[in-house]
């Protein structure tokens, strides 16, 4: 079990993660935080979940989410348009390397627009949605889930060659709570970065880390795919792709999968 007493003793944070809401068993973290932010939760508030019944993932897939995860999401009061939201899943996933290179000494991957890797296997998906009142959102939800104490038989099989989990990693179990804290502290960080528009350093971050830059790709979205060469991510955390005729497409959504190593 995470013991929640002791992150909030060890927490260095100044306002992510001073509150949390921890459930032995719910749905989906972010849908619960989205039900606080409703309730007029505090900015930072972070929900944690042993288990998800129905945890979520991109393009409304389902997301497993076992006992010994790490599934939590983080409820943010900064005022922020709904188009804002994938630089947060870039910031996010930047604060999830950070934080496994400096627990571990990791060296994390990342592949467009949401996936944190290890040796080419995920091991981290982040899930950033607007929770919207009315016509205005209401606060933005940082979904984050990371494989950490679970074997790779308690996921389907279909899932077995391309993720891994820290404890396959590292070959133990990880101390969750310690995990917890360094990673909210450098979200927090990194989030003060993006509010201070110094988003820039994340974003070289983050191109340092994707392995698929440079590579020939296939982008699956909803109605359409594309084949063509990844040539970076924009300001706004678009993913630039150059066509085989040439022309450039900025791609605001959708799978990639590499073609070329
Ligand atoms: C993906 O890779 O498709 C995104 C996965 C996001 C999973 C996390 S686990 C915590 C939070 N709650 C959810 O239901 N989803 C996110």
């Amino acid at each position: 079990m995470i013991n929640v007493g002791k992150i909030k003793s060890t927490i260095e944070t100044e306002l992510v993660g001073k509150e949390i809401r921890y459930f032995q068993m719910l749905s989906s973290t972010n849908t619960v935080a989205k039900d606080y932010a409703g309730k007029r939760a505090k900015d930072g508030t972070v929900v944690v979940a042993e288990i998800q019944t129905q945890g979520r993932g991109r393009l409304n897939r389902p997301w497993i989410s076992p006992k010994g995860g790490v599934w939590l999401s983080v409820i943010l009061r900064t005022k922020l348009a709904a188009e804002e939201a994938p630089k947060i899943t870039l910031i996010a996933s930047v604060a999830v390397a950070r934080t496994l290179h400096r627990l571990w000494n990791l060296k994390s991957e990342v592949k467009w627009p949401n996936d944190v890797l290890i040796g080419g296997k995920k091991i981290c998906g982040i899930l950033t949605e607007a929770s919207i009142a009315g016509k205005h959102v209401n606060a933005i939800i940082v979904g984050i889930g990371i494989n950490a104490n679970f074997d790779l038989e308690d996921l389907p099989y279909d899932l077995w060659k391309s993720t891994t989990t820290l404890k396959e990693v590292i070959g133990k179990h990880v101390n969750r709570e310690e995990l917890i804290c360094v990673l909210l502290k450098e979200f927090e960080e990194c989030f003060e970065l993006f509010k201070e528009r110094k988003i820039g350093r994340l974003l070289d971050e983050w191109r340092e880390m994707a392995c698929f830059l440079g590579k020939r790709i296939e982008v699956k979205s909803f109605r359409e795919n594309w084949a063509g060469k990844a040539i970076d991510i924009d300001e706004s955390g678009a993913l630039i792709v150059e066509l085989d005729n040439g022309e450039r497409k900025r791609v605001l959504s959708g799978d990639v999968t590499v073609r070329e190593i």
